[in-house]
């Protein structure tokens, strides 16, 4: 196990899965001082398709552990929990908390270009309009096209495989049917790890939108909270000096493997950890 230096600060990334990695992954170089703890709450994914309260339950014992065990902020790197449970966690711990929605709707409003956006996401992120609504805010107008399907299958390492090539193909034709987007927002943090697959689904489809997903601007408003506004010198940061643990509900070992190809280096070392049922 690491441990953090005494006056680094230790920052908890949460996810129902491995796709919170791509949040870590976007932190490590952005913020090397600082010490990690990478929740995810494997055995109870997916999230995406539960309800708000069963969301919030599960997201609250995560964030609770999260706090109890050092950290001093918490990104919530999990759509579907900063959609359906962020009242919840603020009030059930007294550190900040940021989540990945606004981060990404300010990088999609700040690309000027942008009128008409498509956020993919998952059932429950869709059905509370969270990103209809944080686009409404800054004039953008946004369609939202639930996915359900690509949780699972990039749980199952599937990022390039000819069934996820046909399921996007699906989803995204009948989401082109209502709109003519210039940029697709990727509303769940496992999509990235399928933005190839999605780009190339959406060429052939005869779309140009450019891909937006939230890692890096939630990473760098995380920054901005620890005072590191300079963001153009701190890319340049290699993630040696950075420490990081993973704790997981579900298999440490399958954790360590597909968890090792989305966060772009070995995990050495992956906690199970029971939340109950
Ligand atoms: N990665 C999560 C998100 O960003 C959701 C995955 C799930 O359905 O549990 O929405």
């Amino acid at each position: 196990m690491t441990t953090s230096a005494s006056k680094s600060p230790t920052i908890g990334v949460f996810d129902s899965g491995f796709g919170g990695l791509t949040v870590l992954r976007a932190l490590l170089p952005l913020i090397p001082a600082a010490h990690y703890l990478y929740l995810g709450d494997t055995a109870r994914l997916p999230y995406g398709s539960k309800s708000r309260e069963t969301i919030a339950r599960y997201a609250v014992e995560s964030a609770r552990f999260l706090a109890d065990h050092g950290a001093d902020l918490l990104v919530i790197a999990c759509n579907t929990a900063t959609a359906l449970a962020m009242p919840e966690i603020r009030a059930a711990v007294s550190i900040p908390v940021i989540g990945v929605i606004e981060p990404a709707v300010e990088m999609a409003h700040l690309g000027r270009q942008h009128s008409e956006v498509l956020v993919l996401a998952t059932q429950a992120t869709t059905q509370s309009h969270a990103y209809l609504e944080a686009c409404a805010r800054r004039n953008l107008r946004a369609v939202e096209k639930a996915c359900p399907l690509l949780v699972p299958l990039v749980e199952e390492g599937w990022v390039d495989h000819p069934v996820t090539r046909d399921v996007l193909r699906i989803y995204l034709s009948e989401a082109l049917q209502d709109c003519a987007p210039s940029a697709v927002l990727l509303g769940c943090t496992h999509y990235p790890l399928i933005s190839g697959a999605i780009e190339q689904t959406l060429r052939l489809l005869g779309s140009q939108a450019t891909i937006i997903d939230s890692a890096h601007s939630t990473a760098r408003m995380t920054a901005m909270h620890f005072g590191q506004s300079s963001v153009g010198t701190v890319t340049t940061v290699t993630t040696t000096n950075a420490t990081f643990e993973c704790y997981a509900t579900d298999s440490v070992e399958k954790f360590a493997r597909l968890g090792s190809q989305f966060l772009g280096q070995p995990i050495p070392h992956v906690h199970l950890l029971d939340l109950g049922g």
